[in-house]
């Protein structure tokens, strides 16, 4: 039987591989890594989270409109500071890991888990985690009270996210952080303004957002595109009143009280004149990597997302203290925090959105959580049982897992259950006179090492022959396979 399986995934790999339906924002190779638990703490400059229909990957359509309220959030942006900049501190480490290969770390305690899912006792606080998380004490988090942590299993497409995360106090038999969220990065990418807990709900950052979402890394910057939006903080924002509006997706919280309504609020989208070009960018004195942001700004604009300095965009920490962080981008990037200061913030307009959420405490916790699926994803065996997790017992789950989007028509679960083959779970909860929840997915493969493959995004420089080669390597090893298992 584990034969039929074994050939039943080498089929999968070789049928991957010559009809290339792997989406290239992805591609990292975990056979590269398939002894590794920490990998390390940079990802390509190609590899991109969330899916084409997040905003995290759009860009802003060429007749996109200007937002009915520009004038006024323009000039208390412009009032902040005449330039935009690098965040100085408060950048967070990016952690690569293979989960497959973990010792994970059991039954930590976080202060806001998300939505309370996965405590060993309900009634207890602070609250137990015990899906396992690939976490080890060399890896440290943003060095400030903040606490910011992402922990990213490019393979599986999971990023674990922290904030006030503190090894020490988690030996001393305290919380290990405040927040944790874990989030699909096949997933759209935000949250819903109604689900669960208020603090609690959804992302490390002030506004709900995935801490890695809009972050830039440098490996893009050495790539020359940027092919995401990126995210920013200013030192005031718009707060929620009742019945105000008070955030705009992707933004799905606000840790904002300010009743001023001239100040934008948490996603909103920024965008550098794109008919601005490179004599503009030369006036301006930008350098060439400067040039490459603004290019991205133009194209895919910047969310406001986070109180801070500013305004100043977020970047991955490079190192284990901030001043460490800083010298390693300067290193790289020779005088890129001068550079950064002059892109004026009187050339960039805010862009119409989809709606603007009310703040509405009655409203709030009228959708169903989002269940947890445990284990979280990645290998497994014939005994790997499989649960599906929800504090809210009087709904109901439905599941799939041929990758559809489960509905009430799905399998109903009734308990946990066993994978007989690697596939896609997709799991709801239905029910509670709530509205359905989000959908929950988690990936499983068999536990097989895979060949090592040359990385095809680095495109440009890649040798054809090698990858038929390891193609043409791949369907012998099959045709072996097939053959030993039909004698
Ligand atoms: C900047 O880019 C231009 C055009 O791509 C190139 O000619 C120039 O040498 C670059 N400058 C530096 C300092 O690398
Ligand atoms: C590899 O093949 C692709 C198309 O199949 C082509 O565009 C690319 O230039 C080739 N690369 C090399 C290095 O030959």
């Amino acid at each position: 039987m584990k034969t039929f399986f074994v050939i039943l995934f080498l089929l999968k790999i070789a049928i991957q591989l010559v009809c290339c339906t792997e989406e290239e924002d992805h591609l990292f190779y975990e056979g590269d890594y398939s002894k590794s638990d920490i990998i390390g703490n940079s990802l390509p400059g190609t590899w991109r989270p969330f899916n084409s229909d997040s905003p995290w990957t759009k860009k802003i359509p060429s007749d996109a409109q200007t937002h009915p309220d520009n004038e006024k959030y323009m000039s208390t942006f412009q009032a902040a500071s005449g330039n935009i900049r690098f965040t100085q501190v408060y950048n967070p480490p990016i952690w690569v890991v293979n989960y497959n290969n973990f010792d994970l770390l059991r039954d930590f305690i976080a202060d806001y888990p998300f939505d309370r899912w996965d405590p060993i006792d309900i009634t207890v606080n602070p609250h137990t985690v015990d899906i396992g998380l690939p976490c080890v004490e060399s890896m440290y988090g943003e060095p400030t009270e903040d606490g910011h942590m992402i922990i990213i299993d490019p393979f599986m497409q999971v990023s674990w996210e922290m904030s006030k995360f503190d090894w020490d106090r988690h030996k001393s038999g305290d919380y290990l952080c405040s927040t944790f969220n874990v989030w699909d990065l096949s997933g759209i990418g935000y949250g819903d303004n109604d689900e669960g807990w208020r603090n609690g709900c959804r992302g490390g950052r002030g506004s709900g957002y995935p801490v890695i979402a809009g972050l830039l890394r440098p490996e893009e910057l050495e790539m020359g595109e940027i092919r995401h939006p990126l995210t920013f903080s200013l030192p005031n924002l718009q707060g929620h009143a009742d019945g105000a509006p008070f955030v705009s997706p992707p933004a799905c919280r606000s840790d904002g009280s300010d009743q001023n309504t001239d100040y934008p609020m948490y996603g909103l989208l920024f965008q550098l004149d794109p008919s601005l070009g490179n004599d503009d960018f030369e006036s301006w004195g930008l350098d060439n990597n400067t040039k490459v942001i603004a290019k991205c700004l133009q194209e895919y604009g910047m969310y406001f997302g986070e109180r801070g300095g500013g305004p100043a965009i977020a970047q991955q920490l490079l190192a284990e203290t901030s001043d460490g962080s800083i010298e390693e981008w300067e290193r790289r990037f020779p005088d890129i925090y001068k550079s950064m200061k002059k892109i004026p913030t009187s050339a960039f307009r805010v862009v119409a959105n989809q709606g603007e959420l009310k703040y509405d405490d009655e409203n709030y916790d009228t959708i169903n959580v989002t269940p947890l699926i445990k284990p979280i994803g990645g290998e497994f065996d014939s005994d790997q049982e499989i649960s599906l997790l929800s504090r809210i017992q009087t709904a109901e789950f439905y599941y799939t897992l041929d990758g559809s989007e489960p509905t009430e028509n799905s399998i109903k679960y009734e308990g946990p259950f066993k994978l007989s083959e690697p596939c896609t779970v997709k799991a709801i909860l239905i029910g509670s006179s709530r509205r359905n929840s989000l959908i929950a997915t988690a990936h499983f493969d068999y536990s097989v090492v895979v060949t090592p493959i040359p990385d095809p995004t680095n495109d440009d420089t890649t040798d054809n022959a090698t990858l038929m080669s390891n193609k043409f390597f791949l369907v012998l090893l099959l045709m072996i396979s097939l053959i030993k298992f039909i004698f």
